[in-house]
């Protein structure tokens, strides 16, 4: 590959990267933080959901590497590339949390399509294709369960 696409797939997926970083820590804080009669089903989901997270986070920034550019490695470079943002307010109740997640993911797996798109269409990297669409499956997985969970 050129070294200018690989700086480009590199940009593409810390997107991805600043991405989860922000959906990790919000789930953690869910987590943590979560109270109600559901506690027991949503803490053990959200644990869950953060060790996924944590899967995706590492292998996306590694392909980074892979590609030749710089993984995203500070907070602050996480938000400051992440399209997603925080839910930094107050703890919500355990459907705002659900409700705010199934939205999250919804975004994230259409940044996935868009990413997936560009490298099939502008460049050669199968590699980074085939993790993507793996990721992409797993996240409407998760879309599918957390749709479930608001009754749809
Ligand atoms: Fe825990």
């Amino acid at each position: 590959m050129k070294q200018k696409e690989k700086k480009l797939i590199a940009e593409r997926l810390n997107v991805l990267v600043a991405n989860t970083a922000v959906l990790l820590m919000q789930t953690l804080n869910y987590h943590w933080n979560l109270k109600g009669p559901e506690f027991n089903d949503y803490h053990k989901l959200f644990n869950q959901q953060y060790d996924d997270l944590f899967v995706y986070l590492d292998d996306l920034a590694e392909r980074v590497r892979v590609v030749d550019g710089i993984a995203l490695g500070s907070m602050d470079a996480m938000i400051k590339h992440a399209t997603i943002k925080e839910d930094k307010g107050k703890v919500p109740t355990p459907q705002q949390m659900i409700q705010k997640l199934f939205e999250q993911y919804e975004y994230q797996i259409a940044e996935y399509r868009d990413v997936i798109k560009f490298l099939e269409k502008d460049t050669d990297d199968f590699g980074s294709i085939n993790l993507l669409e793996d990721m992409l499956m797993k996240h409407e997985k998760t879309m599918w369960m957390l749709r479930s969970l608001l009754g749809r």
